[in-house]
């Protein structure tokens, strides 16, 4: 049997050897500074590139009903989704923690639903990076064209 290559399929750590875009960072960083997260105190910013070039911004939005919190990767998609985009290229995500914040699980099926093959780049104050492409992070993705009736829902 042929060793699988980890290195180059799992986004545990700079994976695609990047530094994130200067200009997606300084979005992501300045939404940073505009997160909703009074009750975690866990600051989360996002942004992400349309391969048009349009940058969309997003935060995490906390609530008293905890379960109602959107992280911030989310609202970076809904905001591009809103404006009428449906896919991107590139998406960076700022947090100071160690390592960096990587998009949670539900978040990595939101990012599959419209790019599956963006760029993740997931950085901290000190630069550290974790990186992949959204199928990296989501191996497996689903996707609804998989359904037996052929039915196709939701391809970008
Ligand atoms: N969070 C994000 O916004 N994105 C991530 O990648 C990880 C977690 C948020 C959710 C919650 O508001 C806070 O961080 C703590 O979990």
């Amino acid at each position: 049997m042929p060793t699988p290559d980890h290195a180059a399929t799992h986004a545990t750590d700079n994976a695609l050897n990047v530094t994130p875009d200067a200009a997606l960072l300084d979005a992501a960083r300045s939404a940073f500074a505009r997160a909703y997260a009074p009750y975690s105190r866990f600051h989360v910013g996002a942004a992400l590139r349309t391969a048009d070039g349009q940058v969309f911004q997003g935060v995490n939005v906390e609530n008293a009903s905890y379960g109602l919190g959107r992280c911030a990767e989310q609202s970076a998609v809904q905001a591009m989704a809103t404006a009428g985009a449906r896919s991107f290229t590139d998406i960076v995500v700022y947090s100071e923690a160690t390592p960096p914040a990587s998009p949670c699980g539900a978040c990595r099926q939101v990012l599959f639903e419209f790019a599956p093959d963006a760029r993740v780049v997931c950085v901290n104050q000190h630069g550290h990076i974790v990186s992949g492409l959204v199928r990296d992070f989501l191996p497996h993705g689903f996707r609804l064209e998989q359904r037996d009736d052929g039915h196709e829902v939701g391809t970008p």
